[in-house]
Order: C-alpha cells, then sequence, then structure tokens
C-alpha cells in the first residue's frame, strides 16, 4: 500500500499528466545520441525539462545527515533522477514503469545510490585499495559493485570519490585514495573503468553503471579537517593537487560529476562558474553532467553565497550544477526565474541536454528496467569474495615486525590471545557508506582464526575493551596473553568515527587502547597490533608497544579471511602507504609532496616536537627484502618530445616472495613559473618477485608530460634544467632542454 500511496503521489515533470500517446521517434535507438536528444528536448514543455533537473530520494540510508525530518518518498516531481536507497529492483522498477507509461513523453529517471566500495559484497575502503597500490584490483572491484548494483535497480553510482586528503583530521580522507594527486588519478581511470567498461558502449551493458567523480573540487582541504568548512585553496594548487584526478576521470570517460560542499576560496563548488564551467565544459570538454551533493544549492545560503532558495537555484544551475540533488530548488524556483526573465531557457536547455545524453548513453531510454534475478542469484558469489579478499590482503600496510615475528609458524605457535575490539566487530569490518553491506556476511578475524586454525591452535578471545570506552580492568586480557605465545591485539577507531561528518579534533587512539597495549607488553610476550581504521591515527604508544604492527584499515567482507591468510604467510604483505601518519596531530599537514622551505632550521620544524612524521607515504614492510641496482636510462637529455627509458633492476634478496611496488619520484629543483614539491610520484608498478630473482622494472618517460607543471592559470609549462628521477634508494638527473 505504502508504494502505491509513492507511486500515487509520483508526479512527472511537477504535474500530474496524462498518459496520452506522443510519437516518440526519439526511441529509434539507430539514431545518434545527439539526435535522440535534440528531438526529445524540442517537444519538452519547461516543466518537463525542469523535472530533469530534479533528484529526488527513495528510501532511508544510513548517514545521519541525509535523514530528511518528513519520510522521503519520491513524490516531489521527479522525473530526472531517484536516489534510490531500497534494494528491491521490483520497487525500482515499479516507479520506473510509472515514470515512463504514466508520463506524457516517457522520460525514464536515472536511478543512483552511493556504492563506494561495494553493494553487498563489501570491498576495502577505497584509502585501504589505495594502499594496495593495484588499480587492477579496484577496477574488478568496482565492476563486481557495478554488477550487484545492476541487480537492485541501481544505475549510476556516486563514485569514486577522488578527493586529496592531507588532513587525517577530516573523517572523509577513509573515501579517498591519499595524499598523492598521480596515484588518485590512477585509481580514478581504474575505478570509472571497471563501473562503466573499458569503452562508452560499454556502458549500455546491464551489468555496467554510470560513475561519478566527486566532490568537485578541493572538498579535501577542509580548513582544520572540519567538514563542509571552508577551502582556501590557491589557483596553482587547485591545478596541481586537486584537478589531476578529475581530469584523468573525464578522459577515461566518466559520464557524470559531483559537486562539493565546500567554499573554495569565496566561491563554493556547487556554483562556481570557474569550476564548472570554464574549466569542466569549456577547457577539457566534458559532455556528462553534474549533480549537486545532497541539499548542496540550498546550502548557498548558509555560506552567504545566495539571499534565498530562488537566488541559489539561478547561480548554481547557471553555474553549471545540472541537477539539483533532494533539496528540491529546482523544482520550485527555475520556472518563475525563467517567467520574470532572470533565468534564460537557454540555460535550463543545455543542462536538460546533458542529462538526456548520459541517459541515452546508458541505454536507459532502450532498456528502462533491470532484470530481477532470484536473490540467491545476485550477490556475493565466490568470485567475489575472492576478489575482495585479495583487495584486502594488498591493502594491509605492515609497518613494524621486530624479529621477524611475522609471519607466524602455524607448527610452532600453540596458543593465540586475540584481544580488541576489532577482533569480532563484523559490522565495523565494513567501514562507513557500506552500500547495502551486512555485517551478518562479515568474516571476522575472530572467525576466520577459529574456522582456519582452531583445530591446530588454541585461540583465547577476550575483547578487553571497547573503542572509545574507558577501562583499567586488563585482568582477562593479561591472562590470556599469559597463557598465549603470542598477542594478537585489534585496536583501532570505531566505524562510525569515519566518513561524512566525522572529523576529529585529535588523532589519538582512542578509549584505554594506548593503556591495553601497554600492559599486554608487560607481559613480556609477543604482541602483533593490528590497526582497524580509515585514517591516519598517532600510534607512538603501539608503534612503543608492539612487536609487530599492520594497518587493516576497514577490509570488507573478506576481512577475517584475508588477515589470517598474511598474519601465517600464505601470502606477503604488499601494502604501503598512501596517506602521511603524522607523529602528533599537530603537525598536520605532514604529506609528503610538500614545498621546501626557505631554509631547514637545525632544531627541526618544531622546538617540542619531531619534523617528520611517523610513517610517509610509501612506506610498508613486507616478509623478506627487495634490494635496488643499476637504476640507468636511455637517454639523459630531453625536451619535450622525448621518451626516456628508465629501468632498475629489483631483487629479492630474502626467503619469501612477495610482491614489490616499486615507486618512481622526480623531484625539479627549479622551475620558472613557481615553486614544486620536493618530490612527485610520477609512475609505479607492482611485480611479484620470488627470492632471490631479480627482474627489470621499467618507466617510459614522456618528458613533456612527466615534468611538466601547471601554473595559476592551469598552463602546462616544460622548463630546460635538471630534472632528478629517485627509485627505491637510487637517484639520477636527466638534463631537460628547450
Ligand atoms: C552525501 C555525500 C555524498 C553522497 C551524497 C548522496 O552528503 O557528501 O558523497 O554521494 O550525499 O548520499
Amino acid at each position: 500500500m505504502k508504494l502505491k500511496m509513492t507511486l500515487l503521489g509520483l508526479v512527472v515533470g511537477g504535474i500530474l499528466t496524462t498518459a496520452a500517446e506522443v510519437e516518440k521517434p526519439w526511441l529509434d535507438s539507430t539514431l545518434t545520441e545527439g539526435d535522440r536528444v535534440e528531438m526529445l528536448l524540442k517537444v519538452m514543455t519547461l516543466k518537463e525539462k525542469i523535472g530533469q533537473l530534479n533528484q529526488s530520494h527513495f528510501g532511508r540510508n544510513s548517514n545521519p545527515n541525509n535523514v530528511t525530518s518528513t519520510p522521503p518518498d519520491a513524490g516531489k516531481g521527479v522525473s530526472g533522477s531517484i536516489l534510490y536507497m531500497s534494494e528491491s529492483p521490483e520497487t525500482r522498477n515499479a516507479l520506473q514503469r510509472h515514470l515512463v507509461t504514466k508520463s506524457r513523453l516517457g522520460i525514464p529517471a536515472i536511478f543512483g545510490y552511493d556504492v563506494i566500495h561495494g553493494l553487498k559484497t563489501i570491498f576495502p575502503v577505497p584509502l585501504a585499495q589505495g594502499a594496495s597500490f593495484n588499480p587492477a584490483l579496484t577496477k574488478s572491484g568496482c565492476a563486481v559493485a557495478a554488477e550487484e548494483s545492476c541487480k537492485v535497480g541501481i544505475d549510476w553510482t556516486f563514485s569514486p570519490m577522488i578527493d586529496i586528503g592531507h588532513d587525517p583530521r577530516w573523517g572523509r580522507v577513509v573515501e579517498g585514495y591519499g595524499e598523492d594527486p598521480w596515484l588518485t588519478s590512477v585509481f580514478a581511470v581504474a575505478a570509472v573503468q571497471g563501473y562503466q567498461g573499458d569503452s562508452r558502449a560499454d556502458l549500455k551493458r546491464p551489468d555496467k553503471v554510470a560513475a561519478c567523480l566527486k566532490h568537485f573540487a578541493g572538498y579535501g582541504a577542509s580548513e582544520g579537517g572540519r567538514d563542509y568548512h571552508y577551502t582556501s585553496i590557491p589557483l596553482q594548487e587547485l591545478f596541481d593537487i586537486y584537478l589531476p584526478p578529475y581530469k584523468a576521470g573525464v578522459d577515461a570517460g566518466a559520464v557524470t560529476i559531483m559537486s562539493a560542499f565546500n567554499d573554495i576560496s569565496g566561491a563554493p563548488a556547487s556554483a562556481n562558474n570557474f569550476l564548472e564551467t570554464e574549466v569542466l565544459r569549456n577547457r577539457w570538454k566534458f559532455d556528462g553532467f553534474i549533480v549537486s551533493d545532497w541539499a548542496s544549492v540550498v546550502q548557498l545560503i548558509n555560506q552567504g553565497f545566495a539571499k534565498d532558495a530562488a537566488e541559489a537555484s539561478e547561480r548554481a544551475l547557471k553555474a553549471g550544477t545540472d541537477m539539483d540533488m533532494v533539496d528540491g530548488l529546482y523544482i520550485a524556483h527555475l520556472e518563475k526565474l525563467v517567467e520574470n526573465g532572470q533565468l534564460p531557457v537557454s540555460v535550463i536547455d543545455e543542462s536538460v541536454r546533458r542529462i538526456l545524453r548520459i541517459k541515452f548513453r546508458k541505454g536507459l531510454f532502450d532498456n528502462p528496467y533491470v532484470t530481477v534475478y532470484p536473490e540467491t542469484e545476485r550477490f556475493l558469489k565466490p568470485e567475489y569474495r575472492a576478489l575482495a579478499k585479495q583487495s584486502a590482503i594488498e591493502s594491509f600496510v605492515l609497518l613494524e615486525n621486530k624479529n621477524e615475528l611475522l609471519p607466524l609458524d602455524v607448527t610452532k605457535v600453540k596458543t593465540i590471545a586475540l584481544v580488541g575490539p576489532g577482533a569480532d566487530d563484523d559490522d565495523g569490518m565494513n567501514g562507513s557508506w557500506v552500500g547495502h553491506g551486512n555485517p551478518k556476511d562479515v568474516i571476522t578475524l575472530k572467525a576466520a582464526l577459529e574456522k582456519q586454525y582452531g583445530s591446530r591452535i588454541k585461540i583465547i578471545y577476550e575483547k578487553g575493551c571497547d573503542y572509545t570506552a574507558k577501562t583499567t580492568d586488563f585482568t582477562k586480557v593479561l591472562n590470556a596473553a599469559e597463557q598465549a605465545d603470542v598477542t594478537i591485539a585489534c585496536l583501532g577507531e570505531p566505524h562510525s568515527w569515519s566518513g561524512e561528518n566525522r572529523s576529529r579534533s585529535g588523532i589519538y587512539l582512542p578509549g584505554s587502547q594506548n593503556e591495553m597495549i601497554t600492559a599486554l607488553k608487560k607481559t613480556g610476550k609477543p604482541v602483533v597490533s593490528l590497526l582497524f581504521t580509515g585514517r591516519p591515527l598517532e600510534l607512538r604508544t603501539v608503534k612503543e608497544n608492539s612487536d609487530a604492527m599492520m594497518i587493516a584499515w576497514y577490509p570488507g567482507t573478506e576481512a577475517g579471511n584475508a588477515l589470517t591468510d598474511v598474519l601465517f604467510g600464505v601470502e606477503s604483505p604488499s601494502g604501503k602507504l598512501t596517506i602521511s601518519f603524522p607523529e602528533y596531530v599537530g603537525q598536520i599537514p605532514v604529506h609528503y609532496r610538500r614545498r621546501p622551505p626557505s631554509r631547514h632550521s637545525p632544531i627541526g620544524d618544531y622546538i617540542d616536537g619531531p619534523t617528520k612524521p611517523l610513517y610517509t607515504f610509501g612506506d610498508g614492510k613486507t616478509y623478506t627484502e627487495f634490494k635496488y641496482s643499476n637504476l640507468r636510462l636511455d637517454r639523459t637529455v630531453a625536451d619535450k618530445n622525448t621518451t626516456i627509458k628508465a629501468t632498475v633492476t629489483v631483487t629479492n634478496t630474502g626467503k619469501k616472495a612477495a610482491k614489490e611496488t616499486v615507486l618512481w619520484f622526480i623531484n625539479d629543483p627549479y622551475a620558472t613559473h613557481n615553486t614544486r614539491p620536493i618530490k612527485e610520484l610520477k609512475h609505479f608498478s607492482k611485480s611479484f618477485i620470488k627470492p632471490g630473482e631479480s627482474i627489470d622494472v621499467t618507466f617510459e618517460i614522456n618528458a613533456g608530460t612527466v615534468f611538466s607543471y601547471p601554473d595559476a592559470d592551469g598552463k602546462m609549462h616544460f622548463d630546460a634544467g635538471d630534472i632528478h628521477l629517485m627509485v627505491g634508494n637510487l637517484k639520477t638527473k636527466i638534463e631537460c632542454v628547450e
């Protein structure tokens, strides 16, 4: 009955329309996309056009910020899009059937949802995926997410989030791939291809969804890590740090972009003409559409960029925000703005054109409905789980391994004390933005240890403490440790402390976890600390009191199975940090890609603390050692049209096979237009290397691309002069000539 009432309340284009048959020549799929768009656009009424610019929502999600006061329904003039939070394909088809059959022109809606790192099969959070340095796994994972999403009726995911995160106080660093623009660009492309396919034609496939690059742009620079706050971004940094991943995503064919909440140096992103029109449309020729973030149009009033809702609507649309997410402002105000001459219909037409274009490209006019599969055939297929497990395995970052405590030897370890709030935290393993992930599908470390090793090893489980509650009683935990050969301490942050609207003023380990690890150390038994977290944390105490320490992030559905494989050496860890871990929160920002200071103080950067972060970009150990040697170039002089072949030999000098990610950085010590970072990642590749094996790893350097840098106008420059190339512990120099 509820659905029926909702459907009845569903109006299209803001008006109840009859289902009178009209000619629909645009449904001829042999016509070009452009012709189909123009045929339809020219017969649409103003109300019908404005309806396309509106996104309503159906169902509720868990984000406390997104649950409106009134029961959300799809009844407010929806015809453009539905933010679809249900997981019923039947309901989705019913909503779509109403729109298509009961409306005058039968324009299908596009159904969007936040599928950030999986729909039902939950993959590691994106910050963990970045740490794998394996974009192919992200591409495959996004393809799985797309397949599962289509099974519930989603056509469009609000992903990948490609904001550069320099400040771990900001809760949303978990959703991005880290602090580096190049790495984030590579993962942006992988995600877009995973979601949409490798070609424009692939997007029509019933197992592909439209991608959405977000949040455009500079959201990660929120002042003080405070979500939703002002971002002061000089134009040169905008082009150097924040925009490259978007350019890469657009060039990879992403069909939608989401505007951001933040005010960018005085012009909020959701009404920022320079970004949304000059850069995106005029320079990059982006032909998709921009959807606002949740109510970011009406929020322009809060930011003082509009005096009222009408002005907010006008400014956002004119700047280039084509679709209004859920605040209903476009539906309520655009028609009057046109009638009183403030808003030319041509502006509306252009936004409608972009939205229709993507609907045709997605194939929604040709196939408005999704196939309804039996529940048992939709999700969590074994191959999906296997992929999620591999992604988790490759995301773990081993930061300490004193006396090579890890991997554990199953023939020697007789008793394990498994302690801490993360050991059996099924809900937590999925992290934030979990699509329709269900904790009951998660394999926790406790479950995996008991299942796989319980017959050979005694597992003593004592939670010991919560993530955040204070306690001083560690009796049970210490008793367990006393009986064990090794203690595995599962520490970190509750997953609810990560994500949107989850900024912190400190990044200390909450609760009494530091006290617990200190007490455990005193038992004299070896301790392996695992950190479940969506952000860098202050880990001084954990480092001091642990023999091994590994960042596990939020590893997703296969968490426990991935962890046991790495803990017992079935696979060596291969993750590296893509975001720096400050030793003290006061060091923030402390990312690696910094500009050189005018001088280095002999006492360091602080009189009361360390200069360097505790761990930096690229840190990560494994169960063997790699030696870099014989860095050589096929030429050492280059103009902007030169391709240089750089090669380095990497040798596994240890006893265990492992994967090594080879990171190539440059340093431009002198640039004519503006300063350059002390080092910049420009290439990486990951290889499996057996013990004793040596391999050659190459980097084909297109000098004009790799050595150029943007100025404040976004113009790229290639200077004459030396460029340093660094890989591993080796360094060489290339002379650039005009
Ligand atoms: C949220 C987020 C955005 C998300 C959108 C829809 O507030 O900022 O990332 O896609 O609303 O849920």
